[in-house]
């Protein structure tokens, strides 16, 4: 069980606004209560954080705006005492313009071996006045931009797959792969036990760097899953296993179809990758049925189970919509029922929480937080918005602060005395403040710590096979070893219960033996 930590939101130690290490720390005991195994902190590095610190200026420090270096590798001590591991964010496909080596490139000129270690080059056109090739941004707009040399004159161009403020590094120079080893060193000799590898599927691009406009919607783009990874992912694994402890490599690969994430998970590579077919299905038993038995198909014991993060819409939101699927880049608002989407996420954690492998919890979902939809135009910081001309307003309604105290201002994500959170928190959140949900028996944080208890007691959860038992329409069943068993209904009708000999837990009232619609139960029957 990992629960992912989006730093900037998760709880402000120094009171100004913005969450940091100082808040991470304070707030261990609780990630201890909730029962988790281990954290998994996104980018604490040095940035100018025009993408939230996925670009990355030096991957050796702390940003100043989280804490020290001090302050990390105090919080790596402390959460190994409560027991937890730690995860930590590696941001290899791109760096941040700010970066030393970009601003030596930059300088060095055209022909330079500092450019060799970014993909620059000329544009088209009569004098270079269009980009080297067809290539879209991640975030909208082209992936090229076009320099201004050393001398005055416009110069080259150089390839950024997200914002122009995160220039790709060219992973067929053996420098940017020593650098990057020598990364990984520094921050496994300082105790984490892991890393998640951002975009790990784009490292390597096709050299010939050809147009992509005019290929067909699945087949592989010139910059993903291209051969020489596995080369790469072999000398990180020889790497972290010369290490001590279980440590691990987890890829963040948005693959379709997943089967081709399976080269990379032999051994030899990989431990595991994030599976985004379960977070992308509709809340529809086939669609759910089929994504897990591909995720199982192509990952095995190792799958990642995860409902949201701090890139797509909060499954709150998302399931409480018409299109149950639409996980990100909307450009108008759609109704919402949040309490048909809050009922539904608590059936998924139980569906989720009884697969085989591991899941990966984002941060306040543990308190039913919704998709904040309303941020002032003027606050929303997430580069999409920029570079899609504002028509897609991008994830910072997934990233609002967390709520803590119901009756602090701020709702205790800082100090009293601190500076308002970095992005408002809806009004409404005052009932869904930790502190009062901790209280109360039925809280969508009750149902977080009884279902990580009932699974801590249950470890052979995370390796037993999964059976699907026959079922009626609109409904998922599925036995794992010792009579456990998960049944959820998706209809609108209650059905019968199957028989058992003990309900472990219920995701929402029973009718008698009937499961309501969009509940879930885990039941036992014990062996006879
Ligand atoms: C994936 C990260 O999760 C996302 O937040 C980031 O914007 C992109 N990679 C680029 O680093």
């Amino acid at each position: 069980m990992v629960y992912e930590i989006y730093l900037r939101s998760f709880a402000d130690g120094n009171g100004d606004g913005v969450g940091d290490i100082a808040g991470v720390r304070a707030r261990l005991p609780y990630l201890r209560d909730l029962g988790v195994d281990a954290i998994w902190l996104t980018p604490w590095y040095r940035s100018p954080m025009a993408d939230g610190g996925y670009d990355v200026a030096d991957y050796r420090d702390i940003d100043p705006l989280f804490g020290s270096l001090g302050d990390a590798e105090a919080l790596i001590i402390e959460a190994h005492e409560h027991g937890l591991r730690v995860m930590i964010d590696i941001v290899p496909n791109h760096c941040s313009s700010q970066h030393p080596l970009f601003a030596a490139a930059l300088a060095a000129g055209p022909g330079s071996a500092e450019r060799a270690r970014f993909w620059f080059r000329a544009g088209q056109g009569v004098a270079g006045e269009l980009p080297p090739n067809d290539w879209q941004s991640m975030f909208g707009g082209p992936a090229w931009t076009r320099v201004i040399e050393p001398d005055g004159s416009p110069g080259e161009w150089y390839l950024h797959l997200f914002a122009a403020e995160q220039p790709d590094l060219n992973w067929d120079n053996p420098q940017v792969r020593a650098e990057f080893e020598d990364i990984l060193r520094f921050w496994l000799d300082r105790g984490v036990d892991g890393f998640r590898i951002d975009v790990a599927d784009f490292l390597v691009k096709d050299p010939d760097l050809p147009d992509a406009g005019a290929l067909p919607p699945g087949v592989r783009r010139p910059w993903e899953d291209q051969d020489g990874l596995h080369e790469i992912y072999r000398s990180w694994r020889r790497l972290i296993d010369s290490y001590p402890g279980n440590r691990a490599l987890l890829g963040e690969m948005w693959i379709s179809p997943l089967t081709r994430l399976r080269p990379y998970l032999l051994g030899d590579q990989l431990h595991t990758a994030f599976n985004f077919g379960f977070l992308s299905a509709p809340w529809e038993p086939a669609a759910l049925r089929g994504a897990i038995d591909t995720t199982l198909e192509s990952i095995g014991a190792a799958a990642p189970w995860v409902l949201s993060n701090h890139d797509v819409y909060r499954h709150v939101t998302r399931y409480g919509r018409a299109d149950t699927a639409r996980i990100w880049w909307a450009t108008e608002q759609v109704a919402t029922d949040l309490a048909l989407g809050t009922r539904r996420a608590r059936a998924a954690l139980l569906l989720s929480l009884a697969l085989p492998g591991s899941s990966y919890l984002y941060q306040g979902e543990e308190l039913g937080l919704w998709e904040v939809e309303d941020i002032p135009d003027n606050l929303i910081a997430d580069p999409i918005y920029e570079r899609t001309g504002h028509r897609v307003r991008g994830r910072d309604g997934c990233r609002v602060p967390l709520p803590w105290q119901a009756a602090a201002p701020g709702f205790g994500f800082g100090p009293p005395d601190a500076a308002t959170p970095w992005l408002p928190q809806p009004a409404e959140w005052r009932r869904l403040a930790a502190d009062t949900q901790a209280a109360d028996p039925d809280s969508m944080l009750a149902l977080y710590r009884a279902a990580l208890r009932a699974r801590a007691t249950r470890r052979g959860l995370a390796d037993d096979t999964l059976t699907w038992l026959e079922s009626s329409d609109g409904v998922l069943a599925f036995s794992r070893a010792s009579g456990f068993s998960c049944v959820v209904n998706l209809g609108a009708e209650p059905v019968p219960l199957p028989p058992h000999d003990e309900l472990v837990l219920a995701s929402g009232p029973l009718e008698g033996s009937l499961l309501p619609g969009d509940t879930a139960v885990w039941l036992l029957a014990t062996a006879r």
